[in-house]
């Protein structure tokens, strides 16, 4: 019997009896399921990165925006499905002080969680063109995403942009562009899951193509000013969260509550929607909508019959979130950066037990620290260091399942290991260094 932190014959049983063929291959929630059942059986807590769930308090503004809004009786009531007018125009005011943007507070619609104003975009952006069918995604990416896709019977492209930084960008795109099928491209920045943050430079490649060939731009902006080597968390000034929104008029982005302000159970979401875009008529619309008018299109053709709005007291809650940053009494970015700190000790872990960090580098400078980061050992693939660490109470996922071309990788999330815990870390990636020694 083999001696590892977590005893070997409970985890080999337990894995058996999950009926998963391998740790490796496993999706997120199962993952999750087994690891729940080991901790459980042995009493021992694992290093839990697989799933990226805030691990702060949700942010107090919102709690009792929220909770006052449920006393007023709005639970009763059903909201408008564009929103409620308040939480559009602090939406607005939000990405002016932020992203020193302008949008009208008409394209500015909560959503059930940034996860529905994805779904909602795609099934609108599938239809505005009778003879363009394909999604782009810069891919690695959120792995729901694609399966949003599959759920619509939608198709969409990938590729993985790590070796298309910088100026190689613009011939890549292109090369999709060019084929006439591509509505519209989606990516997620800072990146989920490789941590890669796109410069202005590739940003302004992006919207020029996006305007070139009239195509719609999906900015996920799911981590909102976490990349903490510039601080954007004073409203109204410099520097302002990076967008694609400056470079072109076709654009959609999504702004999540869940990781920025740890407000994941409520499930509100911001989707802002340009507008350009918003009053743009797309002809082929028609078949579909009321009305051909992409705004109005989205909110009475696909929000409606999809949840008819938004959670009432959400929408009031995140009024409440957002009141508190604009007027700069609630630093959010502050709130958060503690995932930096733990992202920069882990890794430090990691890469003195002989790992490597396989998204390493932001072009010329290395990857920042955020909410993941990713990892391999030479010599195993994902699935196969997967397979082992489980042993060793680590747990995570395969970079296969966002699209991502690095085989060897794997990818941590920051948000739920506690920092007394990184003791345990470094004794347990210490004794796997041990047992797999890198130059047998
Ligand atoms: C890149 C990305 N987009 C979207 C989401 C979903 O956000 P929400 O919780 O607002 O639905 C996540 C959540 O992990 C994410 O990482």
């Amino acid at each position: 019997m083999k001696s590892t932190p977590i005893e070997f014959n409970t985890v080999s049983r337990l894995i058996e009896e999950s009926g998963l063929k391998s740790v490796g291959k496993a999706s997120i929630r199962e993952i999750k399921k087994l690891v729940d059942n080991i901790e459980e059986a042995t009493n021992k807590k694992f290093i839990r990165m697989e799933m990226g769930i805030p691990g702060l308090p949700p942010v107090q503004a919102g709690v009792k925006a929220q909770i006052e809004a449920l006393q007023k009786g709005v639970a009763a009531i059903y909201p408008d499905i564009m929103g409620i007018k308040p939480l559009k125009e602090e939406i607005s005011k939000f990405v002016k002080l932020f992203m020193d943007i302008d949008v009208s507070p008409e394209g500015c619609i909560p959503t059930v969680g940034s996860m529905q104003g994805g779904f909602a975009a795609f099934l609108t952006l599938s239809r505005l063109h009778k003879n363009r069918d394909t999604t782009l995604f810069i891919d690695p990416g959120f792995p729901v995403h694609k399966m949003q896709h599959r759920v619509l019977g939608l198709k969409y492209e990938s590729f993985d942009v790590y070796n298309y930084r910088g100026g190689k960008l613009r011939e890549k795109l292109e090369s999709y562009f060019k084929s006439g099928k591509i509505h519209s491209v989606l990516y997620s920045n800072p990146n989920n899951p490789s941590w890669i943050c796109f410069t202005e430079d590739e940003l302004k490649i992006i919207g020029e193509l996006a305007t070139k060939y009239d195509i719609v731009i999906m900015e996920d902006l799911a981590y909102f000013g976490m990349d903490f080597r510039k601080d954007y968390s004073k409203p109204g000034e410099a520097p302002y969260q990076p967008s694609v929104a400056n470079y072109t008029e076709n654009y959609i982005l999504f702004i999540s509550s869940s990781k920025a302000f740890s407000y994941a159970g409520e499930r509100i979401g911001m989707m802002v929607v340009s507008d350009n875009l918003y009053s743009t008529n797309y002809p082929d619309l028609n078949g579909f909508y009321p009305r051909d008018e992409f705004g109005y299109a989205m909110i009475f053709g696909t929000l409606y019959p999809l949840s008819s709005g938004t959670s009432h007291s959400a929408q009031y809650g995140l009024l409440g979130i957002l009141k508190a940053a604009n007027s700069g009494e609630f630093n959010f970015v502050d709130y958060v950066k503690d995932y930096g700190v733990k992202a920069h000790q882990m890794k430090e872990i990691f890469l003195k037990y002989g790992f490597e960090i396989v998204y390493d580098m932001d072009i010329d400078k290395p990857i920042a620290d955020g909410f993941y980061f990713t990892f391999s050992y030479p010599g195993f693939d994902a699935e196969e260091l997967l397979d082992k660490l489980v042993y060793y109470g680590i747990s995570a996922i395969s970079l296969l399942i966002t699209g991502s071309e690095r085989t060897e990788g794997i990818r941590a999330c920051t948000s739920l290991v506690k920092h007394e815990q990184m003791t345990d870390l470094e004794a347990r990636l210490k004794q796997f260094s041990e047992d797999y020694p890198l130059n047998s």
